[in-house]
């Protein structure tokens, strides 16, 4: 038989919580692929990984990750493991499944889900309408993962680039870029650096140029300081349209950056892979941009749409399941639309809505299984 192994880390905070609408979500796509057998795990990471065995990943579940297909993964941390030392934060737990697993690109998309999510946005319809990027985050090396010293006096973090690291992650870009776009052109690609201030930057603009003009002479590549692109991400986004390529520290902030723009950070997927797409399955972790909203824990509204639509990208990349993907993706789209037009409320307080978590995750399932013609209309 076809069969599929996926680890669940569920994490803290809402990360349960949404992570229980996305495998009942998983539920429904399988009941219509009898063919695929999907064997699920599930194992702690972050502070309930800490609590219980006094570290944010055990190495067994690191094991197991190592010898599964995808790992779907809820967010971790909070206040009551703030004050742990540096190395026993929740956060250390996904930053060692990210080297274990070697998930060098984190792939991170930004558009509006649904047509009628433009209005939540803090921009103007006309400046943030049709906004639509891809994020690539290098994932394994940069400031995060040099080696650090932390002293009474003294903190660092050594920010370092290699060759081999930089090529990889240009191609994960370049690779994305050549998947035609609506009007069937490539994607420029556009490179955020610091190359004016950074070394590891400008070895990460040399390398990056030197493999484009070597490997990919026919995509258009532009440099674009982190810093002004920020500015410029708020100001004109859909400047950016197309391929975002970036290390690691200036991806997290780009990327959250990308939640304000669409209004709310709740549905912003990301998917972690440690082979370029489209050379077979690749093996991911599969998470949502946001953090563990410990603010909104524990009351059922966390919106699951990020961690839903980080299902999508499962579906795609690790388990070859693009039909299902497309499916799901159109789901969701449905379900955010038809609360904004016939007022059910179909969405989570962050959108505007009135909707539970559960409200939402079944709506999904529900319109999934109908073959998406809305069952509210
Ligand atoms: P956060 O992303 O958890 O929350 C920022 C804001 O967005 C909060 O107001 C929160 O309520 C809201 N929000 C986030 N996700 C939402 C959702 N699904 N639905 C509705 N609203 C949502 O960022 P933070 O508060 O700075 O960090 C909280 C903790 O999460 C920290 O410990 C941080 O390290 C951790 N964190 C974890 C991950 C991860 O596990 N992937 C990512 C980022 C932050
Ligand atoms: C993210 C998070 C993580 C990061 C933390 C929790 C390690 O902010 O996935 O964006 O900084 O990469
Ligand atoms: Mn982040």
């Amino acid at each position: 038989a076809n069969r599929k192994k996926l680890l669940v880390l569920s994490g803290d905070h809402v990360g349960p919580e949404i992570i229980k609408e996305a495998i009942k979500v998983l539920d429904v796509v399988a009941e219509f692929r009898p063919d695929i057998e999907i064997d699920i795990e599930y194992g702690l990471i972050g502070g309930t990984s800490l609590n219980a065995y006094g570290l944010p990943i055990s190495d067994q579940t690191l094991e197991k990750a190592a010898s599964s297909d995808a790992v779907l993964l809820g967010s971790v941390g909070g206040p009551e493991w703030e004050h742990f030392p540096g190395h026993l934060r929740p956060e250390i737990g996904i930053l060692k499944l990210r080297a274990r697993l070697n998930a060098f690109a984190n792939i991170r998309p930004c558009r509006f889900f649904a047509t009628s999510l433009i209005n939540r946005s803090p921009l103007k319809p006309e400046i943030v309408a049709g906004v639509n990027f891809i994020i690539v985050r290098e994932n394994c090396g940069g400031a995060y993962f040099g080696s650090k010293d932390e002293r009474e006096e003294i903190g660092s973090d050594l920010w370092v680039y290699r060759r081999a690291e930089i090529e990889r992650c240009a191609r994960v870009s370049a690779a994305l870029a050549m998947q035609p776009s609506h009007s069937g052109e490539k994607h420029i690609v556009w490179n955020a650096d610091k190359a004016n201030v950074l070394a590891s930057s400008r070895i990460w603009r040399r390398i990056t140029h030197e493999t484009f003009s070597r490997e990919f002479p026919e995509l258009e590549l532009q440099d674009q300081l982190a810093d002004s692109m920020a500015m410029l991400l708020v100001k004109s986004p859909t400047k950016f349209n197309g391929i975002i390529h970036t290390d690691n520290t200036f991806g997290d902030i780009l990327s959250d950056i990308s939640g304000g723009l669409i209004g709310s950070l709740g549905v912003l997927p990301s998917a972690s892979i440690s082979s370029v797409p489209g050379q077979g399955p690749c093996k991911g972790i599969y998470e949502a941009v946001h953090g563990s909203a410990p603010d909104i824990s524990g009351k059922g509204i966390a919106n699951p749409v990020g961690q839903i639509l980080s299902l999508v990208l499962l579906l795609r990349f690790s388990f070859e399941m693009s039909d299902e993907a497309t499916r799901l993706e159109n789901a969701i789209q449905v379900v955010l639309d038809s609360s904004e037009y016939q007022g059910l409320g179909i969405r989570t307080p962050d959108l505007g809505g009135s909707a539970s978590t559960k409200e939402v995750g079944d709506a999904i399932c529900a319109v999934y299984r109908s073959g998406f013609q809305t069952i509210y209309g």
